[in-house]
Parts: C-alpha cells; sequence; structure tokens
C-alpha cells in the first residue's frame, strides 16, 4: 500500500472515480444473491472495522431482500505497517461479544491486500470453533498478497490494481470515507 500524503494546504486533491455508486449497488446486489445462494439464515456477520462499515451497511440490506437475517456482531482490528509494507502485526482493538462456536462466519471487510488482517481474522474464529468461516471482500488487492498468505476470499465486490483508494468507507488519515464512490487521488 503506496500511501498518497495528505495536502495540508488549501486546495483539494483530484479524486478520480475508480467505481461509481451505481456500479457499487448493482455489484452488491449480486454479491447478496451469490451469499444467499451458500448459507442459511442461521449466518454470523462480522465486519471488521473501519473500513468496512459503509459496504457490511448497504450488504447486509441486500441480504434483507435475499431472505437472509443475519446476526451482526463487529471486530475492530489495527494492523500495522512498516512504512508501507504490512508488518504483519494486528492487535484487536473491540473483540466481537458473540460466541462464534458452531457458528458459520462471514467476516466483511473493505480490502483484502497482504491479506494478513483477514488471515489472522479467519484463524481467530476458526480458533474459538466456528462450524465455517467465509470472507467477503469489497476489493480484491491480488496482486498485493503476501507470499506466505494462502486466502481466497470467498466473495469479492471487485478486482482492484495496485492503487491506493479513497471512499466508501476507506479512508486516507481517517478522511474521505463518506464519499459514495470509490475513487484514488491523483497527483498533480
Ligand atoms: P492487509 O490485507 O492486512 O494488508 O490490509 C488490508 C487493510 O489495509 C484494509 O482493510 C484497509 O484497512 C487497509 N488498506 C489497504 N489498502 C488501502 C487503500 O488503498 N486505501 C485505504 N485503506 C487501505
Ligand atoms: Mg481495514
Amino acid at each position: 500500500m503506496t500511501t498518497p500524503p495528505l495536502k495540508t494546504n488549501s486546495s483539494e486533491p483530484r479524486i478520480d472515480v475508480l467505481f461509481s455508486a451505481t456500479q457499487i449497488a448493482d455489484r452488491n446486489k449480486l454479491l447478496a444473491t451469490e451469499i444467499a445462494a451458500h448459507h442459511n439464515k442461521d449466518l454470523l456477520v462480522i465486519p471488521v472495522l473501519k473500513g468496512s462499515f459503509i459496504f457490511a451497511a448497504d450488504l447486509i440490506r441486500e441480504m434483507h431482500h435475499n431472505q437472509l437475517s443475519p446476526q451482526v456482531d463487529f471486530l475492530y482490528l489495527a494492523s500495522y505497517y512498516d512504512g508501507t509494507k504490512s508488518s504483519g502485526k494486528v492487535d484487536i482493538l473491540r473483540d466481537i461479544e458473540t460466541d462464534v462456536s458452531g457458528r458459520d462466519v462471514l467476516l466483511i471487510d473493505d480490502i483484502l491486500e497482504s491479506g494478513r488482517t483477514l488471515q489472522f481474522a479467519a484463524d481467530l474464529m476458526r480458533s474459538r470453533g466456528a462450524a465455517s468461516v467465509k470472507i467477503c471482500v469489497f476489493l480484491d488487492k491480488k496482486v498485493l498478497r503476501a507470499k506466505d498468505i494462502a486466502l481466497d476470499p470467498d466473495y469479492v465486490g471487485f478486482t482492484c490494481s495496485d492503487l491506493f483508494v479513497i471512499g466508501y468507507g476507506m479512508d486516507l488519515a481517517q478522511r474521505y470515507r463518506e464519499l459514495p464512490f470509490v475513487g484514488h487521488i491523483v497527483e498533480e
């Protein structure tokens, strides 16, 4: 992940749209249909905070339109970076309250990059006795997967190239999460 500098002067950076609000809404409808085809009603959905909060909010409402009524709990993780590379260290900032033993868990995250965050979350759920753990990510940056991580998401919104993206819940220094589309900052 190459993070662009956050401009502190008055000029706002140029943001190019990668995925529009309409494209996202259309994709979410299909994703929910896919999920409903493979899951029963007793699904436990766990969004990984913070970046996934908008995607998860849209997706679980689409699940409702597909006759799914998941239980929802939240896991807040912090992943640490050495410069722009994932260090592999992941901390739990806020744990789920639900007992996952015997449950079908669906982890939802914004971006799968090195894979370390979701590997950690999936291992945690399995170690607590989840019956199954599936992974749904909004964006898959496949080319950036760490060599030692063999993690294949079960549901993917879009595949994304090696670009730093913002919007639709995703941030640059806690800003831009409110954008209804996914964009990237163009350095001029
Ligand atoms: P990883 O798969 O453990 O390397 O980390 C993925 C996490 O890094 C995501 O859930 C995001 O929180 C963050 N991240 C990775 N790429 C981007 C980006 O382009 N924009 C914003 N956050 C990102
Ligand atoms: Mg995240």
